[in-house]
């Protein structure tokens, strides 16, 4: 009899003790099969302040929201700092589209530190103006085409998309007639993809996280790959999860407070 007391209670005791850790992670959430977890929240006050206002689920569908527009997040890599985001009207190996309704990729200025596309990211952009920012004022008409981590145009035009616009390899030289029909830039070099401000049709991106080359575009990855950072040491959150607390930010959407079960804490859970 006493036995099976102390059975019960000690059962009684781990279902407690598991009920008050799921309890002190109060910002953890799921979004389909996407697990939301800091520095990013889909709830308010939860997560990173600079992340704030930047994800909704919807449908099970997660969204990302930024100033060129909505993106679906088909993946959250949080061993590598890095998320992937796709939007339909991105041009893709066996899609071209056009009539610059893509979103490109720009983040507001205060986003910017927190938030970029990878280096190993390529962004082509397509049937730009010869009156783009992009052929103009570069000395010696230095062009800012060029291959990013071994994808480029003149690979991208051997895709199907391209069959349909009668794509004429022999003139894609820009000295010859006109820009080059497509050019492959790294996001770093003109900080902020914007079809408008560029004028051009469309663009497509694609990544290359496998340390070997891919053969081929059919075989690229076409989506946007954004490595995030909270910035430096982040000693506010370390501090917070280690006395118990999970990391949130104030009403005004700067600060970062620690949740400490049933009072907020400006520093960590052990100092009320
Ligand atoms: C999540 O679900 C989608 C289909 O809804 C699937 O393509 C994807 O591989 C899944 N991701 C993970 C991490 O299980
Ligand atoms: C603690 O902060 C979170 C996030 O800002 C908020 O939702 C919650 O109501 C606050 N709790 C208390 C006790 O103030
Ligand atoms: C893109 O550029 C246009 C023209 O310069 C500007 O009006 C618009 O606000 C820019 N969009 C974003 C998201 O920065
Ligand atoms: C990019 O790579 C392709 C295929 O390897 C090559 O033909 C082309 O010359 C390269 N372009 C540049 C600018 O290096």
């Amino acid at each position: 009899m006493p036995k099976l007391f102390t059975n019960i209670y000690l059962i009684l005791l781990a279902y407690l003790i598991s009920l008050s850790s799921t309890h002190a992670n109060t910002c953890r959430s799921y979004c389909g099969n996407i697990t939301i977890d800091y520095p990013f929240a889909i709830q308010y006050g939860c997560g990173h302040p600079g992340f704030r206002d930047l994800l909704f689920c919807i449908n099970d569908v997660l969204m990302f929201h930024v100033s060129s527009g909505s993106y679906r997040v088909l993946d959250i890599d949080y061993a590598y700092n890095a998320l992937t985001l796709h939007e339909p009207h991105m041009s893709t190996c066996d899609r071209l589209v056009l009539g610059s309704r893509g979103n490109g990729f720009t983040v507001e200025p205060w986003r910017a530190p927190y938030m970029n596309p990878t280096s190993d990211n390529v962004f082509m952009l397509i049937g730009c103006s010869p009156r783009s920012p992009l052929f103009q004022g570069f000395p010696g008409k230095h062009l800012p085409c060029r291959n990013v981590s071994g994808m480029g145009c003149e690979e991208y035009y051997g895709c199907p998309a391209w069959d349909m616009m009668g794509h004429k390899r022999a003139e894609s030289s820009f000295f010859g007639s006109g820009p080059p029909e497509c050019c492959a830039v790294a996001y770093e070099a003109i900080k902020g993809i914007n079809l408008t401000k560029l004028e051009c049709e469309g663009y497509s991106s694609a990544y290359n996280v496998a340390p070997l080359r891919v053969d081929g575009p059919s075989e690229w990855t076409y989506g946007i790959r954004v490595r995030y950072s909270v910035q430096g040491s982040d000693e506010f959150c370390g501090a917070c999860e280690a006395t118990g607390g999970t990391c949130g930010y104030g009403s005004d959407g700067i600060r970062q407070v620690c949740i400490c079960g049933n009072f907020n804490s400006t520093s960590n859970c052990d100092s009320g």
